[in-house]
């Protein structure tokens, strides 16, 4: 079995403390490699992933018959690709980041973006090498009749390539992200969204995170190739959960604990927090949940002094000029409400942006509420992971627009993502809201969150596509 993404579970960077050459191995972030990291050390199973810098590229020099060392993968089976450098960029930052990351998350400010020019055709030709590259190594790599699964937006041509290569494996495609509706979807010139539809209908079996993502999807197959175009490919609906019995277990590591007591420090006694852990993402909508807590300060001076928004925005995609112009706004806007209502005692909001597993349990531990709410996300892990670790139990205020929606909205807080003043008075209720119902509520929460645990989601889908191929 053979697993095929962009990020792999591991990157490296040259630690240059510990002398020339020395390589520094890290757990790569966002949902797809927590989701994956299921896979565990199956010793059938092997992941195909790019080479993302400088790091990795010197990782794959040294690696032993292509595999990555065990120890740094937490054993799983890492076959890293070393593509052209100058290819990946553009196949990553061009295409998958910036074009089809912006239509799936419908991030365009239409009057200005996108512009589809002789620019944006010659990153096409980069993300077609790139797809071809994983193909081939995919189609070098797997046994007869081998399961291939294939991961998210910066691989939807991988699926048709390889069946052209190999007839005998079985593909599925499953996308971390939203899809886009037809109307949206429809902003990409014509070839590209139909080479894209026919690059995932050459899979199996396309899979999606919630209902209404695998319904975009078919209603796009519908309007760009037609309808009987899903003939010879299944659809699937997995919704990736927390995995409840390895974050209680890390949270109480002694890491942990001391973090916990250094933010402890940093948000003083008695006060209750706000929590919102993400990477600085355009669709995480970081700014508009600080200003919906500026508007809370404002409206409800009984909150002064009594409350802390934890924000930790870990940076993300820095390459591109808007991610680090947005990460600048995240922090500019912090910093206003801090200068504004801070007092000697009281910094009202507390942002870290230096990316710490640890202390964002931390942070998750000591959380009262949970504030999610992204214009527009695939999921949303972070919605899942809180109730699950909270130490006294957490409300959550989550915008409809994530896939967690569909399963946590009945003990959530919803919010329009857009609607600051309604998310400002959700802040409230939520806050507001009696101990014991928050705890209660808080359990319903967890219980649905873990409903489907990473480790089953990932076999429900190879059982999925291995009863395809059997029938
Ligand atoms: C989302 C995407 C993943 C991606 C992750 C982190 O979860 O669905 O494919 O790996 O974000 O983004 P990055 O660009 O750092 O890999």
């Amino acid at each position: 079995m053979l697993v095929a993404s962009n990020r792999g579970p591991v990157s490296y960077t040259v630690d240059e403390d510990e002398g020339a050459g020395s390589l520094r191995a890290r757990r790569g972030g966002g949902g797809l490699v927590s989701g994956l990291s299921a896979i565990g050390s199956d010793a059938h199973a092997v992941w195909v992933c790019a080479a993302l810098g400088d790091g990795d590229r010197e990782a794959v020099r040294r690696a032993d018959g292509g595999l990555l060392p065990e120890g740094d993968t937490g054993g799983q089976r890492v076959r890293m690709l070393d593509i052209d450098a100058a290819v990946h960029a553009d196949a990553y930052n061009g295409i998958a980041n910036s074009v089809l990351w912006f239509v799936h998350h419908m991030l365009y400010q239409t009057p200005l973006e996108p512009v589809f020019d002789a620019e944006f055709r010659r990153q096409w030709a980069s993300y077609e090498a790139y797809n071809r590259a994983f193909a081939e190594a995919l189609a070098e790599e797997a046994a007869e009749g081998a399961a291939v699964l294939v991961q998210d937006y910066h691989l939807c041509l991988v699926p048709g390539m390889l069946r052209a290569l190999r007839p005998d494996l079985r593909i599925g495609h499953f996308s971390h992200t939203p899809w886009a509706p037809p109307e949206y979807f429809g902003l990409l010139p014509d070839d590209i969204r139909e080479q894209l539809m026919t690059g995932m209908l050459g899979a199996d079996r396309v899979a999606f995170l919630t209902r209404r993502w695998a319904d975009a999807f078919t209603a796009c197959c519908a309007a760009v190739l037609g309808p009987g175009s899903l003939a010879g490919t299944a659809i699937g609906v997995h919704g990736l959960g927390a995995d409840g019995d390895f974050l209680r277990a890390r949270s109480h590591e002694p890491d942990v604990e001391e973090r916990m007591a250094a933010l402890r420090a940093e948000i003083g006694e008695g006060r209750r927090t706000v929590v919102r852990v993400d990477r600085t993402e355009l669709s995480k909508n970081i700014v508009r949940g600080l200003l919906a807590y500026r508007q809370l300060l404002q409206d409800r001076p009984e909150w002064r002094e009594r409350v802390v928004h934890v924000a930790f925005a870990y940076p993300s995609r820095q390459d591109l000029a808007v991610y680090r112009d947005y990460t600048a706004a995240v922090q500019r806007v912090a910093e206003e409400i801090n200068s504004r209502y801070g007092t000697a005692g009281w910094t009202p909001v507390v942002l870290h942006v230096k990316d710490d597993f640890a202390r964002s349990l931390a942070a998750y531990r000591l959380a009262d509420v949970a504030l999610v709410n992204p214009i527009r996300d695939g999921m949303n892990l972070v919605a899942k992971e809180i109730p699950v670790v909270s130490d006294q139990g957490c409300a959550l205020v989550l915008s409809r627009e994530a896939g967690a929606y569909e399963e946590l909205r009945a003990d959530a807080f919803v919010v329009n993502p857009y609607d600051v003043l309604e998310t400002a008075r959700a802040l409230h209720e939520a806050l507001s809201m009696p101990d014991g119902e928050r705890a209660e509520r808080s359990k319903r929460l967890a219980a649905a969150a873990t409903a489907l645990p990473p480790a089953q989601w990932f076999l429900e889908q190879l059982r999925a596509l291995r009863e395809l191929q059997s029938s």
